[in-house]
């Protein structure tokens, strides 16, 4: 018997993702709202129990602030804390003093700007950005430029969205100093070839800064085989809570980095006259941390690798073969870009719809997903269009919702006929 056209072609005989691979009652705002299709992932993914118990917990029973109070509550606090640096270390195959915590990942990358760009870099000095980057991995070196009277330049696509290697290299030779690169694009996609990319990069001189803010939730990313300088993850895109990220930067980096911002918790000494600044991360860190949203995001990532790997991208993987043979069946619908990798995240565009109206018009009917330009609007330009709409999948999603998706979008279309 042949298949339907919207069944994946798996050799399974229950198609793959037909379940979610956490179950939605594991995620309380999904089990409170059992119709609501939530396929907005990259822009933030929803909160398991595991992460909402751990900062009740800490809130209710744990809190106080960190390194600061001499008492059982506060040096207990402070543990849990560093035990969090630790688990966020590990996550990444980096060490403990490897890690910068930060509110983001827009902060860790302004922070390697300031305090590595600012130091290092000199007027005339050639920075790269690709073009797939997300606003975060732009604007902070426009601005840098601008301060150091620096150079910046794209590092081109070809036509599916994947980095053009010929034309990346050939830019290489102009000797840039820092390579600003995406693990995996926000808006299509695309898994960029890291290792590579930072080996030839290293190859003409110039230190990588990874933007793994979007990859991260989706296959391991571990620094030492990357081999790269600086990366950065936020906390909301891997389950955990808003408001914490993390930086890593290379121990050899960390140790001659100045501060970034001054204030209390990141001084060895202070005089009026004078400051001797704390060593590794902590000299980063001015001011009373998010502490409970880092402990719950390490809580986050143990939640992710009891999934593990492998899993997470299977499923990705079922998800978006599975939107990508059913989103075609809408009539004037057409999927932005096709890179040879890509996560579990896929654009759209559809004749006669802007995307905000697909947005809205979705969003009525429960079906919740970006649309616009998705702060990448270099790579909308390149595109030669406004925005798109993008769906993206996590670990509670399901061929189901894929359904309910492209019910709602068929709907759409005939609306407006
Ligand atoms: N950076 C997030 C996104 O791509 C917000 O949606």
């Amino acid at each position: 018997m042949s298949q339907p056209k919207h069944l994946p072609q798996a050799p399974a005989a229950t198609p793959i993702a037909a379940a979610p691979l956490v179950p939605r009652a594991r995620f309380p705002l999904l089990q409170n709202a059992p119709d609501l299709v939530y396929l907005d992932s990259a822009s933030s993914a929803q909160k398991p129990d595991v992460v909402i118990d751990r900062l009740d917990r800490f809130y209710r029973g744990e809190y106080a602030n960190i390194h600061r109070g001499l008492y059982p509550l506060s040096e207990d606090a402070s543990e849990a804390y560093d035990q969090a640096r630790v688990r966020v270390a590990r996550f990444l195959g980096a060490e403990r003093d490897e890690i910068i915590f930060t509110h983001n990942a827009t902060e860790a990358i302004n922070l390697v700007a300031h305090a590595y760009g600012d130091h290092n870099l000199r007027p005339g000095d050639l920075m790269l950005v690709s073009l797939l980057e997300h606003h975060a991995n732009i604007v902070p070196w426009q601005l840098l430029k601008e301060r150091r009277r620096l150079r910046l330049a794209g590092i081109p696509i070809d036509d599916n969205g994947d980095i053009d290697l010929e034309r990346y290299e050939m830019l290489l030779a102009r000797e840039p100093k820092l390579v600003c690169i995406t693990a995996a694009a926000n808006t299509i996609g695309t898994v960029t070839p890291l290792k590579k990319i930072i080996a030839m990069a290293h190859r003409a001189g110039a230190l990588v800064m990874v933007d793994a803010a979007q990859a991260a939730p989706h296959f391991r990313l571990d620094v030492q085989a990357l081999d790269c300088d600086f990366l950065a993850v936020t906390g909301h895109k891997l389950y955990g809570p808003d408001g914490i990220g993390a930086l890593y930067v290379k121990a050899s980096l960390m140790a001659d980095l100045p501060p970034f911002m001054g204030g209390g918790g990141m001084i060895r000494s202070v005089s009026l006259e004078h400051t001797e600044y704390a060593d590794g991360p902590r000299r980063f860190e001015a001011g009373t941390p998010a502490i409970a949203a880092a402990i719950a995001f390490g809580t986050a990532l143990d939640f992710i690798e009891q999934i593990g790997f492998d899993a997470i991208g299977a499923h990705d993987a079922a998800l978006a073969d599975y939107a990508a043979n059913r989103l075609p069946e809408i009539a004037g619908l057409k999927i932005v870009g096709a890179p040879k990798k890509r996560i579990g995240i896929l654009s759209f565009v559809m004749d006669g719809l802007h995307p905000h109206d697909i947005g809205t018009l979705l969003g009525e009917s429960g079906v919740c997903l970006r649309a616009g330009h998705h702060c990448a609007q270099p790579l909308m330009e390149h595109l030669g269009i406004t925005g798109t709409a993008r769906i993206s999948f996590g670990v509670y999603n399901t061929i189901h919702d894929v359904d309910r998706l492209v019910d709602s979008l068929a709907r759409v279309r005939q609306m407006l006929r």
